[in-house]
C-alpha cells in the first residue's frame, strides 16, 4: 500500500545553532560554551561545542548534502550570542549578521526553505551571571530585542519562525532535574522560569506582529510532547496521567494556542505556594500573541503511575512528587538512548491538537532515533546501514498518516538531526543523522537512511 502525504508536505530535518556551527567568531559565550570551558568533564568523552560539526565553515557543502537527502525544509537556530554584541541594546555583530544572510540564502539557492528558530536552549552566559538568566523578565525583553532584530534581518526570506525550542528542557534540565548547567534544584524558580519563557515567546511574537514589513510569514513555537499513558485504569494512576499531562504538556501548549495557562495547573501551583508572579498586563500580552503554528518534538512517550510516596513527604518541590515514571513490561526499546519507541503516539498526538487546540497547523519538528557505537553498522561500501532508523522514520510516519486522515492539519515531518551533530552533554554519544559526519576528520557521507528519506520526499511518501 502507498502513503502519500498532502501536497506541499515539509520533507525535512532539523539542527540547531550551537549543535551545528562550532564556536569560531562568536563574539560571546551560551551557557553550554561556559559550561564545557568549567567544567569540561560533564561531556561525554570531554567533547564540547568548539567545532561541533563546524557548519560555520562547511555549511555551504553541507546544505548540498541535505539537498542531496531530499530535504525540502530544514530548521536551524539562530545563535544569540553569535549575532547580538550588546546584549541590552541588541546591537549587532556583523560578522554574526554575515553568516546568517549568507547560510539563508545558501538554503534558499538550492531549494530548501530555510526554517529559523531564536532559541535552543543556549542562554548567554553573561544574561544568567548578571539577571538568572530566564529568572528574570528583563531577560525576556532582552530576549525579544534579539528576536525583533532577527525578523527585521531575515524576514524578507524567512518566512517561518519559531521562538523556542523545548521550553521545557530548560526548566527541568537546570532547574529540576540537572541535567544542564547551572544545575539548580528550585521548584519555585522552575516554575517561574516556565512562566517567563512562554511570556518571552509571546513578547517576540507581538514584536513580529507589529513590524509594518517582513511580517508576513508564519510564527510559532517547538513544543517537546510527551503524551502521559497512565499505567492502569485506577483512579490514582489516572490521576497522576492528569498531573503528568498538564506539567508537562498542558503548560506550554496552553499559553502559545489559547493564550492562558491552565486553570487546574495554576490552582495546583498556587495551592503548593510555587506560584510565579505574573501581572495582568503580560496576561494580555500572552492572550494576544499565541502561534500561527506548531512544532512538535516526539521521541518517546511518558508512562506514569501514582508516586511510591506522598506528595506530603518531605522534598523540594517537584512536579513529580504526584506521578512516578512506569517502565511498561515488554515495551520495545531503543536500549541505545534509553527511550521507549512508540510511534502510535504521534497519532494521539495528531488527535489531541484536532481536538483541544482548534486543529492548528502543526509538524513533527524532531523526531529521530540516536545510536551510539554506530560505526558498528559500517558496511562494506563504507556506508552506515541504518536500517532501524529508516523502520523508525516508517512507523512513526505511518501512524502520523493515519492521524492526517482523521483530519489532524499536519503539514510536515523533520527528522532529528540531517547531518550527525554535538549534542549537549551528550556531545556525540548518540548519532542521529541521515549524514554520517566522522568527526575526526569532519567527513560527512550519506546513510542509507538518507537515500531512503531522498526517495520519500520525491514520492512524498512510500509503501507499507
Ligand atoms: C532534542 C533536542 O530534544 O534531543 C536536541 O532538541 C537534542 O537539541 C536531541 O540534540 C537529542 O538529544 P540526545 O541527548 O539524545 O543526543
Amino acid at each position: 500500500m502507498q502513503l502519500t502525504f498532502p501536497e506541499n508536505f515539509w520533507w525535512g530535518a532539523a539542527t540547531s545553532g550551537p549543535q551545528s556551527e562550532g564556536r569560531f567568531h562568536k563574539p560571546h559565550a551560551n551557557v553550554f560554551d561556559y559550561w564545557y570551558d568549567t567544567t569540561p568533564t560533564d561531556f561525554h568523552n570531554f567533547v564540547g561545542p568548539n567545532t561541533a560539526s563546524d557548519f560555520y565553515h562547511s555549511f555551504r557543502a553541507d546544505i548540498k548534502l541535505m539537498k542531496q537527502v531530499g530535504l525540502n525544509t530544514v530548521r536551524t537556530s539562530i545563535q544569540w550570542t553569535r549575532l547580538i554584541d550588546d546584549f541590552e541594546t541588541a546591537s549587532l555583530n556583523p560578522d554574526g549578521v554575515r553568516f546568517y544572510n549568507e547560510v539563508i540564502d545558501e538554503f534558499i539557492t538550492n531549494g530548501i526553505t530555510p526554517i529559523i528558530n531564536l532559541h535552543h536552549f543556549d542562554l548567554p552566559v553573561e544574561l544568567y551571571q548578571q539577571y538568572g538568566g530566564w529568572e528574570s523578565k528583563h531577560v525576556t525583553d532582552l530576549y525579544a530585542k534579539y528576536a525583533e532584530q532577527c525578523f527585521r534581518l531575515f524576514g524578507d526570506r524567512v518566512k517561518n519562525w519559531f521562538t523556542f525550542n523545548e521550553p521545557m528542557v530548560i526548566v527541568e534540565g537546570q532547574y529540576l532535574h540537572q541535567f544542564h548547567y547551572p544545575k539548580i534544584v528550585d521548584g519555585k524558580k522552575a516554575v517561574q522560569v516556565a512562566y517567563n519563557l512562554a511570556l518571552a515567546s509571546a513578547k517576540a511574537i507581538a514584536k513580529y506582529r507589529g513590524l509594518t514589513e517582513n511580517n508576513d510569514g508564519k510564527i510559532g513555537t517547538i513544543l517537546n510532547l510527551t503524551p502521559a499513558y497512565a499505567a492502569s485504569d485506577e483512579p490514582a494512576d489516572q490521576e497522576a496521567a492528569r498531573i503528568a499531562e498538564l506539567w508537562t504538556n498542558k503548560l506550554f501548549l496552553y499559553p502559545a494556542i489559547l493564550g492562558h495557562f491552565p486553570e487546574e495547573l495554576v490552582e495546583l501551583l498556587t495551592k503548593d505556594q510555587v506560584i510565579w508572579e505574573s501581572t495582568p498586563e503580560e496576561a494580555e500580552l500572552i492572550k494576544h500573541n499565541t502561534i500561527d503554528q506548531l512544532g512538535v518534538n516526539y521521541y518517546h512517550p511518558f508512562r506514569v503511575q501514582r508516586p511510591d510516596i506522598s506528595p506530603d513527604s518531605l522534598m523540594d518541590w517537584m512536579p513529580n512528587k504526584y506521578f512516578a515514571d512506569y517502565d511498561l513490561p515488554g515495551r520495545v526499546m531503543n536500549v541505545d538512548k534509553g527511550w521507549e519507541i512508540y510511534p502510535q503516539a504521534l497519532y494521539d498526538i495528531a488527535l489531541n491538537i484536532r481536538d483541544e487546540y482548534h486543529n492548528i497547523p502543526w509538524f513533527v519538528s524532531e523526531n529521530g532515533m540516536g545510536v551510539s557505537r554506530e560505526e558498528r553498522y559500517l558496511n562494506e561500501q563504507g556506508m552506515i546501514d541504518d536500517q532501524y532508523r529508516i523502520k523508525f522514520m516508517k512507523d512513526h510516519l505511518t501512524w502520523l498518516h493515519k492521524g492526517i486522515e482523521a483530519g489532524s492539519n499536519c503539514f510536515g515531518y523533520h527528522v532529528w538531526t540531517p547531518i550527525d551533530c554535538w549534542s549537549w552533554a551528550n556531545a556525540y554519544r548518540n548519532r542521529y543523522g541521515l549524514i554520517r559526519n566522522d568527526i575526526r576528520t569532519q567527513t560527512k557521507t550519506i546513510k542509507a537512511s538518507g537515500h531512503w528519506l531522498a526517495e520519500t520526499s520525491k514520492q512524498n511518501g512510500f509503501t507499507i
